[in-house]
């Protein structure tokens, strides 16, 4: 037979295995929310941070002689971090406004060099080639001419931001 404090009893141990469900629930919340978005942030990341990379030094650039400049490209994909090896050409004919391109190929991304002789750009891998003022293709099957990057100086300094584009495709579109 139940007496009515037993039912009491009864009555204030389920309410205290409830209270300590629910408290144990919100403490999981408390910590685990704001560590399952750290960890999962990067996966998240769509903003690309700008590059600007440090060409260099204004004067050190022939007046209309392209210029090769290599750097290495790190990059953080959620929790891999990559380097490559980069290039962009450097072109002035002034020392003062430059023009910067992507050193790959917009057909399929091979590196071009600049054929001293013809004054072009060539492509060695399907025989493309470009103007060495302009980027425009002067034959081959790229779809469009070189990638121009953005180009800024800064006491002196020339820098470029990086930036990679869709190859094979007549558009000029980031990848
Ligand atoms: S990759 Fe340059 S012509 Fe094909």
């Amino acid at each position: 037979m139940t007496t009515a404090g037993g039912a009491l009893q009864a009555g204030r141990r389920a309410f205290l295995k409830w209270a300590t469900a629910v408290g144990g629930f919100v403490s999981a919340m408390l910590a685990g929310v704001p560590a399952l978005r750290a960890f999962l942030s990067p996966t998240f990341r769509h903003t690309r941070p700008e590059k600007w990379i440090q060409v260099g030094d204004t004067s050190a650039f022939d007046l209309d002689t392209p210029v090769k400049v290599d750097f290495v490209d790190t990059a953080s994909d959620a929790w891999v971090e990559t380097r490559r090896l980069r290039n962009v050409w450097v072109y002035t004919e002034d020392g003062e406004n430059f023009t910067i391109y992507n050193g790959r190929c917009t057909h399929l991304g091979c590196n071009y060099f600049f054929d001293t002789e013809a004054n072009v750009f060539r492509c060695p891998c399907h025989t493309g080639y470009f103007d060495v003022k302009t980027g425009a293709v002067l034959g081959g099957p790229p779809p469009r001419s070189l990638d121009v990057l953005e180009a800024r100086v800064e006491d002196g300094m020339l820098y470029t931001r990086y930036e990679d584009f869709r190859l094979g495709v007549p558009e000029k579109k980031a990848v």
